[in-house]
């Protein structure tokens, strides 16, 4: 940016001009990018081709979209060799050209389908309704990551800093303060408070004087186990504090954190017309699953791809799994599979289990019954066949826990289980029966 200002002089780049030229610099094709912003695609190449005319007069060489990013980068150091020269004294520091954006470890989602009327949602939510604070909620592999990353892409534009990063690794939330505030300063915040509140402070200082985008990945990984839903591990309570204040203060940026579970706190702020909001995240839908199962060679007929993306509810992980298993054990022969192979193994055996050491012993045992169930069940049915037996206050307070896990679903006072966690639920209880017959300790 500081290059383009000191080349292109009084002239600014439009909006548009400024994202084809980011999304180039990414290495995205015309073609990527007018599916990414919605532009035809004729459309961005010629907001390119005049973008690189306008640039190749401006810096008196002929650039195209190919050699932007050395021509640029060749200028960018020679700029800041002359301007460190200039001033040796003072520790002034030129912003790099990708400064304002910080991708962390966001994946790549240039084969992503589908979510037209979440990523639309979410763009209502975040740049028309100026919402505050926003969760994507859902089961493992659902997609969540793969959607914070192309709503940031698509978005990035409309703010000044865009930040992702993932928490899986249990960030601390004193290490994540100071990246968020020296990303946000610029480097130039000399005063880093010292307890966590004075850190929300200063951070929320900068989201209201700028228009930032904050992503961060796995907030379920500060959350506590074996217990009832969304409260934090110890030492991870600054992470609490964060998702308050950034939902009722006041101020021009949004947060949006992508979670298995609800964090505590979260249901209270959230509404319709509220700036704090939540997206819980279904299955792709057919054709969107078909693409996925495409893109790992399996096309079958239809009918079997419907049953196998039915089995799956949708979810892009599980189908990615299971075409490539299809593909090494069955030739590519889905009705083989579906007829000899378990629906759960794998990485997908790998998350199930993950959630279900989280779950509290009333919570595990509601999954059971559910399982036992195979089918909608009211309130009442299920706490008849709980063993043992659980009180009114307890299984409703299981069922809360659970839903905010993602993990049932629930229409009109009815519950079930998606077939995926259902026949996780069944295995495991098999399993377990297997165990305790030789003991004769049955449970
Ligand atoms: N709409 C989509 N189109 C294509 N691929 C997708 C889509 N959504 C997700 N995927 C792919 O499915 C896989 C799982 O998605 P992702 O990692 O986003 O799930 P998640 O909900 O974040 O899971 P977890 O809870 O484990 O973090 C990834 O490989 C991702 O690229
Ligand atoms: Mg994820």
């Amino acid at each position: 940016m500081v290059v383009l200002d000191r080349v292109l002089q009084k002239k600014h780049l439009s909006n548009i001009q400024e994202l084809v030229l980011k999304l180039c610099w990414k290495g995205y094709t015309y073609a990527e990018i007018a599916e990414n912003s919605g532009y035809d695609d004729d459309y961005i190449r010629d907001v390119g081709f005049r973008l690189w005319q306008t640039l190749s007069k401006a810096l008196g060489e002929n650039i195209a979209k190919s050699n932007v990013k050395t021509v640029l980068r060749r200028y960018y150091s020679n700029l800041a060799q002359t301007e460190s020269q200039l001033s040796t004294t003072t520790a002034f520091q030129i912003p790099s050209f990708q400064q304002q954006q910080d991708w962390g470890e966001a994946i790549d989602v240039s084969m992503f389908y589908g979510r037209t009327v979440e990523q639309a949602l979410l763009r209502q939510w975040i740049v028309d309704e100026k919402c505050r604070l926003v969760m994507l909620l859902g089961m493992g592999g659902i997609g969540k990551t793969a959607l914070s990353v192309k709503v940031a892409e698509q978005l990035q534009s409309q703010f000044d800093f865009v930040i992702w990063r993932s928490i899986r690794n249990s960030l601390p939330i004193v290490d994540l303060m100071r990246e968020l505030i020296l990303f946000i300063s610029q480097q130039t915040e000399a005063n880093f408070p010292e307890t966590i509140d004075g850190q929300i402070s200063c951070l929320i200082k900068y989201l209201r004087s700028q228009r930032c985008l904050l992503l961060l990945d796995n907030i379920e990984s500060i959350l506590q186990s074996g217990e009832t839903a969304g409260h934090y591990c110890a030492g991870y309570e600054g992470y609490g504090q964060l998702l308050r204040r950034v939902g009722d203060e006041v101020h021009q940026s949004c947060l949006v954190f992508t979670s298995r579970e609800t964090p505590s706190g979260f249901t209270a702020r959230e509404g319709e017309t509220l700036p704090v909001r939540s997206l819980q995240l279904t299955g792709l839908s057919q054709v969107e699953s078909q693409q996925i199962l495409a893109t790992k060679g399996l096309v079958d007929s239809t009918v079997e791809c419907d049953k196998l993306i039915q089995r799956y509810t949708g979810n892009p992980l599980a189908l990615k799994i299971v075409a490539t298993t299809i593909q090494y054990l069955f030739d590519g022969n889905i009705s083989q599979f579906l007829q000899q192979s378990p629906v759960v193994f794998g990485d997908l055996w790998e998350i199930l289990e993950q959630q279900f050491h989280r779950l509290s012993a009333n919570e595990k045992q509601v999954m059971y019954s559910l399982a036992v169930k195979q089918n909608w069940v009211t309130l009442k049915e299920l706490q008849q066949c709980l063993v043992p037996h659980i009180s009114e206050r307890e299984l409703l307070e299981a069922l809360l826990s659970l839903q905010r896990r993602s993990l049932i679903e629930q229409q009109s006072g009815n519950y079930t289980q998606q077939t995926l966690v259902m026949e996780y639920f069944t295995d495991k209880l098999i399993g377990q029966i297997c165990c305790e017959i030789p003991t004769r300790e049955i449970e």
